[in-house]
């Protein structure tokens, strides 16, 4: 047991409860705008109560950031990021693709992490150094060593997406592997990296609420996460490239190409 395991007992219990509320609004949402393309539901918001109500309870004295507004900024060692419903599009929709994403991070490192699919009653947690395991029991990511033979995953932004270059990265990535796949939550991308689902992920400019679980989930399982040129991918860093590791220079390599503009007319990442 590593020295943080003692937070992912209770991290569970919490997430599999907002995930039972989910269920609930499931396939009865109504959608609401929060900008063109931005989508946010009543379950996202109940979601995001009941997960800050019991952190704040449990951890009276941690700061936390929730996607859906909330905030506790004490200045706290301790810092809660928590996406009460990653995949509201696919939910709002009755795509059964979603999950609860609850990160904790330690002076910036991140420390624990629980992602909650409840559609699939599949619980993946991670603590630091103590490996990632999946309904308790251990995951690892792929063994696949080229991208020719690699599934892999990204996803697009839904602020500002007309601005993304990300759909030449998909263009590229998906002439030269199996395909690429854009499922519509990015803390479950990361656990299919995790365990072995994907063999690799990137994407642009998400939140930390997104990624802070699912990074050290991929982490724990013996994956590699960096930002898109191989810099550490640090708690509130936007860009991400997960991979098994065995794939994660020859996804560099493409990324390189594409940005020195042998595809011509592309805007930055962001
Ligand atoms: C979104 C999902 C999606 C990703 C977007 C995220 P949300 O989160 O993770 O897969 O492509 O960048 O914003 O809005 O459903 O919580
Ligand atoms: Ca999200
Ligand atoms: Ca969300």
């Amino acid at each position: 047991m590593g020295l943080h395991s003692s937070y992912l007992l209770p991290m569970q219990e919490i997430a599999r409860a907002a995930g039972a509320l989910l269920m609930t609004y499931f396939g009865k949402v109504t959608i609401e705008y929060k900008g063109e393309v931005d989508i946010v539901t009543a379950a996202d918001r109940a979601s995001e109560e009941l997960i800050v109500g019991e952190i704040r309870r449990q951890w009276p004295a941690h700061d936390l950031i929730g996607e859906e507004g909330s905030r506790n900024e004490t200045g706290s060692d301790f810092r809660w990021y928590i996406d009460p419903l990653d995949g509201t599009t696919n939910f709002a929709h009755g795509f059964p693709v979603f999950c609860v994403s609850m990160g904790l991070a330690h002076k910036g490192q991140r420390i624990a992490g629980v992602v909650y699919d409840p559609a699939r009653d599949e619980m993946f947690t991670a603590a630091q150094g103590s490996g990632a395991h999946l309904n308790g029991n251990p995951i690892h990511v792929s063994k696949t060593a080229r991208l020719t033979n690699a599934l892999v995953a990204t996803g697009f932004p839904s602020r500002n997406r007309h601005k993304s270059p990300n759909i030449h990265y998909y263009h590229q990535i998906t002439l030269r592997s199996h395909g690429v796949r854009r499922a519509g939550s990015a803390a479950l991308d990361l656990c299919s990296v995790a365990s072995g689902r994907y063999d690799a992920y990137w994407e642009f400019n998400l939140n930390a609420w997104d990624t802070s679980a699912g990074i050290l989930i991929a982490q724990e399982a013996g994956g590699l996460v960096t930002n898109y040129i191989g810099g550490e991918c640090k708690v509130e860093d936007r860009d991400v490239l997960a991979t098994n590791g065995l794939l994660h220079d020859e996804m560099m390599q493409e990324f390189k190409a594409i940005l020195e503009g042998r595809v011509e007319g592309l805007p930055g990442p962001r």
